[in-house]
């Protein structure tokens, strides 16, 4: 098993309640949806991550759609927020009600895939308390445990929990975040997909920030090629740098500066999840078909008697 995978499973038999960190512009493509295999049901604290770059509605229907899960909470989170300790230790108790004071102090694990924002989170959290890692007594070697209050555990595990890709378009939402390594995907592919998107949901946002007209009827390419003709990235002199503008249209929508958005309503993931998961299904099947066929070949089990009963 994943390092991470095998240290979640292992501090979970100690935890009240789970945190997971999403990132607020796409909640559902960056969850791990093993990660509920590995929590066994505990209490789940959604924290919808970055809220200051994700579209103010769009994050009120995700809160609206975890809060509406039974045994879960969600809270919308920034970097700029000045105490997020007390939001945190707020939902967690409303989680788990019994849990509290010095005999049961509240036990939390907190999770997220890469660049969601937990060492960012984590460093503002331990900038006023005290972290202990490792050879503490209840601690396991590379864990780190950071005390909220005194009886106010957070626990996060080591290594990364990356996350798994079923969903074809969380895959291009998760590249255009930043949450998949560069060298992982095409950034051309990736800013067509972010822009066929933004063109049909946020066209005034696309139009403030490159100066175009109609961007509502300009199709992705259409698009791709006029941010590079507004932002006068050409090949000598003259040729529109489509990989130059899809650098240009992903490192925007990244940074904020198109204004806030978010790339999918939880109507919208359910769609692809089911889509995905149907695909991921047959996938299954096939992979099995052909393990049997490998484990018949190398002769591991008798070959299936088809003739039946005549
Ligand atoms: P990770 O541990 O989950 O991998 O993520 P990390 O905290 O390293 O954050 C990844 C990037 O996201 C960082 O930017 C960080 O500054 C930014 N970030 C974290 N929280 C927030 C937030 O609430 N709002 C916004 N807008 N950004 C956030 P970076 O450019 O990769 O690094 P840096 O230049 O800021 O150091």
């Amino acid at each position: 098993m994943h390092l991470t995978q095998k240290a979640i499973s292992e501090r979970i038999k100690n935890i009240d309640v789970v945190i997971e960190l999403l990132d607020a512009r796409l909640p559902g493509s960056s969850a791990n949806p093993m990660l509920a295999e590995l929590t066994q049901g505990r209490p789940a604290l959604k924290v919808l991550n970055k809220q200051d770059l994700a579209d103010p509605l769009r994050t009120d229907a995700w809160l609206a759609h975890y809060n509406a899960l039974p045994g879960t909470r969600a809270i919308g989170l920034d970097a700029s927020m000045a105490a997020p300790a007390k939001a945190l230790i707020k939902a967690c108790h409303e989680l788990a009600p019994n849990r509290g004071g010095m005999v049961k102090p509240m036990r939390v694990l907190i999770c997220g895939i890469p660049n969601v924002g937990k060492s960012t989170l984590i460093n503002t959290l331990t900038a006023k308390r005290a972290a202990k890692t490792g050879d503490e007594a209840g601690v396991t070697k590379l864990e780190q445990r950071i005390s909220l209050a005194d009886d106010f555990y957070l626990y996060d595990t080591p290594g990364i929990l990356w996350p798994r890709i079923i969903v074809a378009k969380s895959g291009y939402n998760l590249a255009a975040s930043g949450a998949v390594g560069r060298n992982a995907f095409d950034e051309q592919e990736v800013a067509l997909e972010l822009l066929d998107y933004l063109g049909i949901h946020y066209p005034a946002l696309l139009e403030g920030r490159f100066k175009l007209k109609g961007a509502a009827s300009m199709t992705d390419e259409q698009l791709l090629e006029a941010i590079g003709r507004k932002r006068g990235a050409l090949r000598g002199g003259k040729q529109i740098d489509l990989q130059k503008a899809a650098e240009i249209a992903i490192y925007d929508f990244r940074s904020g500066v198109m204004g806030r958005m978010t790339l999918e309503t939880p109507e919208e993931f359910a769609q692809w999840l089911a889509v995905g998961q149907t695909l991921d299904a047959e996938r299954q099947v096939k992979k099995d078909a052909i393990e049997l066929d490998r484990k018949i070949r190398f002769k591991k089990i008798p070959r299936p008697d088809l003739r039946g009963d005549r």
